[in-house]
């Protein structure tokens, strides 16, 4: 039986469209069985209805607190019964209950070289401090906000020319393949968190994987 990849967006999607190319090729180690946002008008639910996966929205502003959001938010997602939860530009501060409960079996894609530009406007960030690389990270979800232990990590360099948009678009045609990687190699049973650590096939990470091509 596949892995049951439960997946969250806030946005465009195009990360979970990724997703969803990998989980249809044949013998692919997982499904996406639900996609779940919490913004009706997220263009990436269509994706999400192209490939037939059932949506669910959960719209934060119905809810009086973040606290009551995020036990409705995981009602939606157990309903799917998930083996792995996939946050793809899912735009929501999660309460540390929530991320407790899929403590091991919950990662972030966040665009930047972690631990390096944590939180918003990385690639506008990364350019005024002068870094000559910048990439995106993939770790797991921990209370700290992109915080939790880095799995892998895909590398760009920083042109002189750059500006936000044409290094955020670099950056983001490499998520398109760091976060299928990292789904694969979680749902074939490589990878796990233990003691705050990523281990891959039994032994600790002394550093993140490298996806650089
Ligand atoms: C990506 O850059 C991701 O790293 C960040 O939000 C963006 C989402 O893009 N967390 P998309 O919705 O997957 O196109």
């Amino acid at each position: 039986m596949p892995s049951r990849v439960v997946v969250l967006i806030s946005g465009t999607g195009s990360n979970l469209l990724a997703l969803l190319e990998q989980a249809a090729l044949p013998g692919a180690p997982y499904a996406v069985v639900g996609v779940v946002s919490n913004r009706a008008d997220a263009a990436g639910l269509a994706h999400a209805a192209a490939y037939d996966v059932a949506t669910r929205v959960v719209d934060h502003r119905d809810f009086a607190d973040r606290a009551a959001f995020d036990v409705a938010l995981a009602e939606r997602i157990d309903d799917f019964r998930p083996d792995l939860v996939v946050l793809a530009g899912f735009m929501r501060v999660l309460t540390a209950g929530f991320v407790e409960r899929y403590a091991g079996r919950m990662i972030n894609i966040h665009p930047s070289l972690l631990p390096a530009f944590q939180g918003l406007h990385t690639h506008r960030r990364a350019i005024e401090a002068g870094a000559t690389e910048h990439g995106a990270s993939v770790h797991f979800v921990t209370a700290e906000l992109d915080g939790g232990p880095v799995i892998a990590q895909a590398r760009v360099a920083v042109a002189p020319n750059d500006d936000e948009s044409t290094l955020a678009a670099r950056v983001l045609e490499r998520e398109h393949r760091l976060l299928p990687r990292v789904v694969h190699w979680f749902t074939q049973g490589h990878l796990r968190l233990q003691d705050a650590q990523v281990w891959f096939d039994g032994a600790p990470l002394t550093e993140p994987l490298a996806c650089d091509d």
